[in-house]
């Protein structure tokens, strides 16, 4: 089966076409989508939607695509839905993790997960799926593997970031791997 991921973000979808080995994953750049498809909603639930159904109505494609957010409970769930803009439009992952760090410094609650919602879209039907990664923000940064808050984040049970963890260990136990198996299951139930 063919479906298109509708990223633009080269790590995210090595990540997820290591676990989805039976689908043939295209990207967006194979389908010649090169624009940046706007994030207007205030819900992971409802950036997902936007970004399938832009290349469904545009392509007449079956198209999956994810959001993500950090969910900080000290910041009442911020960054959340914002997380890749957290410093600013202008940025980076760097600027990103050392805002969080300064607005948890001293804060002894360091509780947060990442969410991540993916919406797909099938023979005309919408379904989504949810996937959740409970730990803790760390109070410096650890590790040099993975992308985004990896290396700030240290998932529940574990001693290690997610930046301390190969693509393999992170992708069992993340937000978007296990929202990703829930869609292999369901892909696999058809
Ligand atoms: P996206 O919706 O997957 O693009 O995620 C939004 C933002 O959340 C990204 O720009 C990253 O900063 C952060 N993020 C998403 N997934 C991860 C992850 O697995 N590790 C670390 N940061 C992530």
């Amino acid at each position: 089966m063919k479906i298109v991921f509708a990223t633009h973000n080269i790590n995210k979808a090595k990540e997820v076409a290591a676990l989805l080995p039976n689908i043939e994953l295209v990207t967006l750049e194979e389908i010649a989508c090169f624009e940046e498809i706007a994030e207007t909603a205030t819900t992971l639930e409802g950036n997902a939607a936007i970004k399938a159904n832009y290349v469904t109505e545009k392509y007449k494609l079956n198209c999956f695509a994810d959001d993500t957010g950090l969910e900080v409970d000290a910041l009442n769930g911020s960054p959340g839905v914002y997380s890749a803009r957290y410093a600013g439009e202008d940025g980076d992952a760097e600027k990103n993790m050392d805002k969080l760090l300064n607005a948890l410094r001293g804060q002894e609650n360091r509780s947060a997960r990442f969410r991540t919602v993916i919406a797909l879209n099938l023979d005309g039907k919408q379904f989504q799926f949810e996937g959740v990664c409970e730990g803790e923000i760390l109070k410096e940064k650890s590790g040099s593997k993975g992308f985004g808050y990896d290396p700030i984040f240290k998932p529940k049970g574990y001693t290690t970031s997610f930046a301390e963890m190969s693509m393999h260990e992170k992708g069992k136990i993340s937000h978007r791997g296990l929202a990703v198996a829930k869609l292999i299951a369901f892909l696999n139930t058809l």
